[in-house]
C-alpha cells in the first residue's frame, strides 16, 4: 500500500506540475479559500486509482467529503485521507510551493504517509514504526536544541481575520525564535520539520487532510506532534504543533502565552 500511494501521489504530482503557470479556472470556496480545475483532476485521480484498487476501503478527500461512513476511529477500517493540491493560493498564483498529501488510517491511527512536491521532485514517505524517508533515503528530525536558533514555520488558516491569538502567537515567535516562514502549504510544512529544514511548524484551523500525512511523519522522522497544550493529536480537531522534539516544550511555552 505505500508503494500504491507513492506512484498514485507521483501521478497527481505530475498532473499538476503539467498544468501550473496555465490559465486555470478558479472559484472560491469562500472570500480566501480557492479550488482550481487542477485540485479536482489531481482529486479525481486518486480517487479513481483507489476505488479500482481498494474498493472496500473508505476515503476522505478535501472536495469530495468523506465516501462511506464518516466517522473517525471507525472499527477495522481502512481510510485514505487525501489532499490533491496541498497550498492551492500558492497554486493559483504561479508559486511554486505545493504538493499532493495521502494518507493511510486504520482503526483510527495512521499508517502510512506520503507527501510529493512535483516542482522539486521529492517524495517524503512514512510508515508506522519504518521511519521516515525522502526520494527513498531515511530522514530524520533537525538536532537545533532551542528556539534561540531554531528555523519555524507556520500558516494563516483561511479564516485568520476572525483569530485573534493568532497575530500574538505569530508576533511572540518572531521574538523568540531565529526566524519564522509561512510557505502556504502545510502538508510540506510538515515534511521540512520531519527531514530538518524546520525545526517546529504550529497552525490552527487545519484539516484532517492538511496534517494525516504529515502528523506520522514527524513522528517517524523522530520529532513530536501534539496540540499546543502538548496533549495528543487530533487529526481531526487540529491545533497542530509539530517539531524536533528539542524545542517542543518552549515552543509550548510561546503558545500558552
Ligand atoms: C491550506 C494550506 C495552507 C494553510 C491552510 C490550508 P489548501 O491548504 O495548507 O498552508 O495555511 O490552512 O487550508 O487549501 O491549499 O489545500
Ligand atoms: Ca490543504
Ligand atoms: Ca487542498
Amino acid at each position: 500500500m505505500l508503494n500504491f500511494a507513492i506512484q498514485t501521489a507521483r501521478d497527481a504530482g505530475s498532473l499538476l506540475a503539467e498544468r501550473f503557470g496555465r490559465a486555470l479556472r478558479v472559484t472560491n470556496k469562500s472570500e480566501l479559500d480557492l479550488v482550481t480545475e487542477s485540485d479536482l483532476a489531481s482529486e479525481r485521480l486518486i480517487i479513481d486509482r483507489i476505488k479500482t484498487y481498494y474498493p472496500r476501503h473508505a476515503i476522505l478527500a478535501e472536495e469530495s467529503g468523506a465516501s462511506s461512513p464518516a466517522t473517525p476511529e471507525a472499527q477495522g477500517e481502512w481510510r485514505w485521507i487525501i489532499d490533491p493540491l496541498d497550498g492551492t493560493t500558492n497554486y493559483a498564483h504561479g508559486y511554486p510551493c505545493f504538493c499532493v498529501s495521502i494518507g493511510l488510517e486504520h482503526d483510527g491511527r495512521m499508517e502510512i504517509g506520503v507527501i510529493y512536491d512535483p516542482m522539486r521532485e521529492e517524495m517524503f514517505t512514512a510508515e508506522r514504526g519504518q521511519g521516515a524517508a525522502l526520494n527513498g533515503r531515511r530522514i530524520g528530525v533537525s538536532p537545533t536544541p532551542d528556539l534561540t536558533g531554531a528555523l519555524l514555520c507556520t500558516g494563516f488558516p483561511y479564516d485568520v481575520r476572525e483569530r485573534s491569538e493568532f497575530a500574538r502567537h505569530f508576533a511572540n515567535f518572531i521574538m523568540n525564535a531565529q526566524a519564522v516562514r509561512r510557505d502556504g502549504a502545510a502538508a510540506l510544512d510538515l515534511a521540512y520539520v520531519a527531514c530538518g529544514r524546520f525545526d517546529g511548524f504550529w497552525e490552527e484551523g487545519l484539516k484532517p487532510w492538511d496534517v494525516a500525512a504529515g502528523s506520522l511523519m514527524v513522528e517517524e522522522a523522530g520529532g513530536r506532534v501534539s496540540n499546543y497544550k502538548g496533549g495528543p493529536l487530533s487529526i481531526y480537531a487540529p491545533p497542530i504543533l509539530a517539531s524536533n522534539g528539542l524545542v517542543h516544550e518552549q515552543m509550548m511555552c510561546v503558545l500558552s502565552v
